[in-house]
């Protein structure tokens, strides 16, 4: 057996070395601390494996990404979201038959209660569509709550995806003050959302196809991303012990923040500043550089990418198609390419290895189709589901799985006693 041998106080320890089969090197120091006391220190995880899973391959050097071993480029020409969703989940792509039946049983779970309507009357319309959709897939628990057998568990696999779609759309109904638009049984995953965003009771809305194919491709570039914030989260509260919904519900609360999914609706807002402020870019460029200034380029960079993100240059070949298919001009656009160019150009992200991600060019799509800012990270969530519940159910079936308790070196005080003026 192939090991690695660590030194410590004199003492060395022999500690198990294992391949991935892609020949990722893993040292494996789970006996570590009952062997010789001491733990590993890694803040941001940034060198841990917290756990093994055929999922997803990502290489961040040679900017690969495959799902179950198909390589994402592969997936989004020409795969429907929901086959993306089965492969993910229950780890093959579906025959004609096992789509068809998964769709029904989409489309038969895709209204929720009337009961959970009346929750969407406590929000104000200012609410974000995140808070929204995050407390409503947790309460979803509350009418589900019973997973017994394998065929439960899939079902609630199939409300979770379908009702989400729902949700989501109805929160963004809600925040314009529309009544909701319920959903339709003859159109696909992603047209369905699309009609339940903009057709209104009085007018029905006829999708455009362009517009169904690019939701179609950003849901499946979204679908999965391996052990990132949002899944590890998921990870996280699911290994406890709690149910998909409530776990689903923490991992959509860790994607809202702006390092993370929150970043596709940041780069906007960025670029929206930069075109107010003339345009600028090289301006806002100096910024990001400067540590003091507190301005980070919002879709640049990422942990494990540091050569390209190959959804980034899928979607940005996308943005100029879907634009010139929709008939749509954007001057973001121009400033993000503006922006890309000289940042690729520049010393500093140069050696940092700072590319664009997946939410820079993202945006542009979301905002030439016609959704609203504050959805965009909703948008990235509907997508990443898949992933989400594939991970929380790996984790399950793994007869090795235990809660997740990492440690901590403690750096405070040492022990002290309340004297008698302090106890007032
Ligand atoms: N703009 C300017 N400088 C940056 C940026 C950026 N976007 N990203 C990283 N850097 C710099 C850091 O300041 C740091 O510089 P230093 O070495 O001089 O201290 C160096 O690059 C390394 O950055 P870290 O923050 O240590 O990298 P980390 O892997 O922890 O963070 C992250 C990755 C969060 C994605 C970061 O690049 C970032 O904040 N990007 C902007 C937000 C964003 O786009 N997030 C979406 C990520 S993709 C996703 O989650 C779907």
């Amino acid at each position: 057996m192939r090991t690695a041998r660590l030194t410590l106080d004199g003492n060395d320890y022999e500690l198990p070395v294992f391949e991935g089969s892609e020949g990722e090197v893993a040292i494996d120091i789970s006996q570590l601390r009952a062997q010789s006391g001491a733990i590993t220190y890694d803040p941001g995880y940034g060198n841990t494996g917290a756990c093994k899973s055929d999922i997803t391959f990502v290489d961040g050097e040679k900017g690969i990404l495959r799902y179950r071993g198909y390589d994402i480029a592969d997936l989004a020409a020409g795969c429907q979201f929901s086959a993306i969703c089965y492969l993910l989940i229950w780890g093959h792509l579906p025959s004609a038959q096992e789509l068809a039946r998964f769709r029904d049983a989409m489309r038969a779970e895709a209204l929720i209660h009337e009961d959970m309507k009346k929750f969407f009357e406590g929000y104000t319309t200012a609410a974000h569509p995140m808070a929204i959709l995050s407390a409503m897939v947790g309460s979803l628990s509350a009418y589900y709550p019973d997973v017994v057998t394998d065929d439960d568990l899939d079902r609630n696999i199939i409300r979770l995806l379908a009702k989400s779609k729902t949700i989501a759309a109805f929160s963004y109904k809600k925040s314009i003050g529309q009544p909701f638009v319920y959903p339709r049984n003859d159109l696909g995953y992603a047209s369905d959302f699309l009609h339940m965003m903009f057709a209104t009771p009085m007018e029905p809305y006829a999708v455009p196809p362009a517009m169904a194919e690019a939701l179609n491709m950003l849901l499946i570039l979204h679908a999965d991303h391996e052990q990132n914030c949002s899944t590890s989260t998921v990870r996280m509260v699911g290994s406890s012990g709690a149910n998909l919904f409530a776990s689903t519900s923490a991992g959509i609360s860790a994607l809202w923040g702006p390092l993370h999914g929150g970043a596709n609706q940041k780069v906007i807002e960025m670029l929206q500043r930069i075109a107010e402020d003339g345009a600028d870019y090289e301006k806002y460029l100096a910024l990001a550089k400067d540590r003091d200034s507190g301005f980070r380029l919002m879709g640049f960079g990422h942990r494990v990418y540091k050569n390209f993100d190959p959804r980034a240059r899928l979607l940005k070949s996308a943005a100029d198609k879907v634009l010139e298919g929709l008939g749509v001009q954007d001057p973001l656009l121009d400033i993000a390419r503006n922006l890309e160019r000289v940042a690729l150009e520049d010393a500093y992200f140069v050696e940092r290895k700072l590319y664009p991600n997946v939410d820079f060019y993202s945006g542009i799509i979301y905002r030439a189709m016609g959704i609203p800012l504050k959805m965009f990270t909703v948008m990235f969530a509907l997508g990443r589901l898949p992933g989400w519940i594939a991970q929380w159910k790996e984790m399950n079936d793994d007869p090795n799985n235990r809660i997740n308790r990492p440690r901590q070196i403690y750096m405070g005080q040492t022990a002290r006693s309340v004297t008698p003026m302090d106890r007032r």
